[in-house]
């Protein structure tokens, strides 16, 4: 499939706004920057990423829900450490997608699919969908750092190597070194980095939520199909 095709099959743009961020360089196809349109793109074996994260276009539309354990990689590549497809028991993982990746040490809701319009309405900020994080800090921060950070946060912070502010966020104390942070965006670590900010560290960071859907009932490790109702409230 072409690739300007393949982006607005993936994706809200129309093909001329798919052309448009080719042409800004914002595309990579198997990490290498592609700005010409025309490329055949395989649509099973190609990884085409945009706004960091990956694009997929809609092949049976499956969507599921995971647990993610700690120790597993939110890639379908094979690396260093065990990838949290081998989780799901379903046939046919090539075409299924992550909605906003995990790190190797973070836990919780993880939403894979293989219908991209699907995926990107879940990642995208403009769409809004909060997405609940509990962490848990290095150093205790006392009622004074808790205030300030929180309304740095409610404020947006600039963090290292971006340009524009966060989205304004809700951070919750519920001690000295336990928080909850309500994201409506996803950025690269953007939790741990957010933390970085405020001279902390995050040691232990689970996703309770994301959006309507939890993870009550589900086990770690454990992993469900969505009902259609969950799926079309995305
Ligand atoms: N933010 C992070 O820093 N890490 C995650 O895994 C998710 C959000």
């Amino acid at each position: 499939m072409r690739l300007d095709k393949f982006i607005s099959k993936a994706t809200e743009l129309s093909r001329k706004e798919s052309k448009k961020i080719l042409h800004a360089g914002e595309v990579t196809v198997n990490d290498t920057v592609v700005k010409d349109p025309g490329l055949h793109v395989d649509i099973v074996n190609d990884e085409v990423i945009w706004a960091g994260e990956p694009l997929s276009v809609a092949a049976g539309s499956r969507y599921i829900l995971l647990h993610k354990p700690e120790g597993f990689e939110c890639t379908l590549k094979v690396k260093e450490h065990p990838i949290v497809t081998e989780l799901i028991a379903v046939p046919e993982l090539g075409s299924l997608r992550i909605a906003g990746r995990l790190d190797v040490d973070t836990t919780g809701a993880l939403l894979i699919s293989d219908d991209g319009k699907w995926l990107h309405r879940v990642t995208s900020p403009k769409h809004e969908h909060a997405k609940i994080y509990e962490l848990t800090l290095a150093d205790p921060m006392d009622e004074a750092a808790q205030a300030n950070a929180v309304k740095e946060v409610a404020e947006g912070i600039l963090l290292e190597g971006e340009h524009e502010e966060t989205k304004p966020a809700i951070l919750e104390f519920i001690d000295e070194t336990h928080a909850r942070l309500i994201l409506e965006q996803g950025k690269y670590h953007q939790v741990k980095r957010m933390m970085g900010y405020f001279g902390n560290r995050v040691t232990e960071l689970h996703r309770a939520s994301i959006g309507h859907i939890n993870l009550d009932g589900l086990d770690k490790g454990d992993s469900r199909f969505l009902t259609p109702e969950e799926v079309a409230k995305f």
